[in-house]
């Protein structure tokens, strides 16, 4: 289940309807999917589009979404640290970012364009998300340092990114507070190689 979290605010937001209506201003939408039984632990990505393929179809005629794969992130992961590294900094996309989370854990910033303060959005398994094209935000894992998406795209070209290199992702710790939650420096202590990010 997802949490949003607004440290400028003290707030944290655990139930599904406070989270949509807090989330809806900025055209970000959040859906719980029915994950039981749907894929075993050692699923290929052939077989996830497969058993999540209604809703993939639902989302591509609502959003426009031409093309899906799956992401799959874990501390085996070769080149894992610049991988991460792609993603924790603020940036922008021209197409929106949707990302349905079947495996581990992840934490989407959002830096408003409004000026309302940043605000953050934990994600686990059965948590599907929308960062709306030209939206300013970043990404973390948490300290499972695993993450298994099914990622969906309006551009077939893929992810690609445009930094905004304004360092307000420097000034938010990455760490994850629902059921994986880790201090920074509990991380730093764990892994003895800097916080957990991606
Ligand atoms: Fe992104």
């Amino acid at each position: 289940m997802a949490t949003v979290k607004v440290p400028a605010t003290n707030t944290q937001l655990d139930d599904a309807a406070e989270i949509a209506a807090f989330l809806k201003p900025y055209g970000i939408w959040h859906e719980r999917w029915d994950v039981e039984g749907r894929i075993g632990d050692d699923a290929t990505a052939e077989e996830i589009l497969a058993a999540y393929e209604p809703e993939i179809e639902r989302l591509k005629v609502a959003g426009g979404y031409v093309t899906a794969d799956v992401i799959n992130v874990s501390p085996e992961t070769p080149n894992l640290d610049a991988m991460l590294a792609r993603f924790d900094k603020e940036h922008t996309h021209s197409e929106d970012e949707v990302r349905f989370t079947v495996r581990g854990h992840g934490v989407f910033w959002v830096n408003p364009e409004n000026g309302d303060p940043v605000f953050a959005i934990e994600v686990g398994v059965g948590d599907l998300i929308n960062v709306p094209r030209g939206t300013k935000h970043w990404f973390h894992l948490c300290n499972d340092r695993t993450i298994r998406c099914i990622r969906l795209f309006q551009e077939m070209a893929g992810w690609t990114p445009e930094y905004m290199d304004n360092g307000v992702h420097v000034e938010h710790p990455p760490v994850c507070w629902g059921p994986n939650f880790l201090t920074a420096e509990a991380a730093s202590a764990a892994l003895g190689d800097g916080p957990v990010r991606l």
